[in-house]
């Protein structure tokens, strides 16, 4: 079960190029995407009324889709508007459309009745602050998407799983931990005072003594996480100056600062599309120096793609199977039970209508 009324990312806005079709099954529904010739971005469901034909195997035929099998067209609101083979078009004759929204170098989906879709609630992304070179990808997991946003709310794995680059014994050895939770947000900060530099933080910014290291992560429903991360300089009070989100006025202090963010959206419930971008305030402009940062912290975050393969894997084999918490899933536990209750609260209003 997913939550409907909610936006998700559909694709990086550079994957949708004019005359081309993008299909993208979200959610578990196969979407087709395409651009019509303004570049408003059209989606809607990926099998046509008449066969039940995919029509990503069709055309883009100016602003329409054309459906590769007898040729029916729709418009970006599903509904046919040509039926080469007869003059006369059935009512009935549409398929769903989604609401869709390109914005901070996205596409956005609402997933619910796109009649319902809340634009207030399109959030925000660090990918259109100044401050920030950066780069995004996107990747295809083998497992649920609940799992990918507890790893990141939890950061005591990045020691085990993440030794070669960006974890050391300093983010479990008394750091200064604290987990705050709103209404769809929750958010855990992390603070290694006085601490060794990890080896990438060493490369990226040169320390060469003890650092403030940070780690700020914040979840929002259903699937953004956004992570502010940095180090500076032991004894410059990072902690006390820096911004409720970190990284920006830490690098001020002669120190780094990242932003990481991860944009979860599920495939189906054994599969996800992780869009991943990475940025840096190091040398905002300067394109090598973003690709730099991007290919370290991209080799830490494929070995966890793997730790989520193994672990769906494992509950395949034994589904239900309890398992056991400690202090440092807060975050992840608290996250999961505001998305669960949602979900349940759309169940029963779907069930009441
Ligand atoms: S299946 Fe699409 S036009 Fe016939
Ligand atoms: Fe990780």
């Amino acid at each position: 079960m997913f939550l409907r009324n909610a936006w998700y990312v559909a694709a990086w806005a550079s994957e949708l190029t004019g005359g081309q079709l993008l299909a993208r099954t979200i959610c578990g529904d196969p979407v087709v995407f395409w651009c019509d010739q303004s570049g408003k971005v059209g989606a809607v469901e990926d099998r046509c009324c008449h066969r039940l034909f995919p029509l990503s195997k069709g055309t883009v035929q100016g602003d329409f889709i054309k459906c590769g099998y007898h040729g029916f067209e729709y418009d970006c609101t599903g509904k046919c508007v040509l039926i080469p083979s007869q003059r006369e078009i059935p009512k009935n004759a549409r398929v769903r459309h989604y609401a869709v929204v390109e914005r901070h170098s996205v596409v956005f989906i609402w997933m619910g009745d796109a009649a319902t879709a809340d634009m207030a609630k399109i959030p925000e992304l660090p990918t259109s602050d100044p401050q920030f070179g950066w780069k995004g990808a996107r990747y295809y997991v083998r497992g649920n998407y609940e799992l990918i946003i507890e790893n990141l709310l939890d950061l005591t794995h990045l020691t085990f799983v993440h030794a070669s680059t960006i974890g050391n014994y300093a983010l479990i050895d008394s750091p200064v931990v604290k987990t705050e939770r709103w209404e769809r947000e929750v958010q855990v900060s992390r603070w290694m005072m006085n601490s060794d530099p990890p080896p990438t933080y060493v490369k990226a910014g040169n320390f060469t003594g003890k650092v403030d290291r940070w780690q700020i992560i914040r979840w929002a429903e259903p699937s953004v996480v956004r992570l502010w991360t940095g180090a500076a300089p032991h004894g410059q009070n990072a902690r006390g100056k820096i911004a409720p989100h970190g990284a920006p006025e830490g690098g001020k202090l002669g120190g780094i600062g990242f932003f990481n963010l991860n944009l979860i959206t599920p495939e189906t419930e054994k599969t996800t599309h992780y869009f991943w971008a990475q940025g840096q305030d190091m040398q905002p402009k300067n394109q090598a120096m973003t690709d730099m940062v991007f290919g370290q912290i991209e080799m830490a975050f494929t070995q966890d793609w793997e730790v989520f393969e193994l672990q769906q894997m494992r509950m395949d084999q034994a589904p239900g199977r309890a398992r056991v918490d400690v202090g440092g899933d807060a975050g992840g536990i608290q996250a999961i039970n505001i998305l669960r209750r949602s979900i349940e609260a759309e169940k029963t209003l779907r069930v009441a209508a």
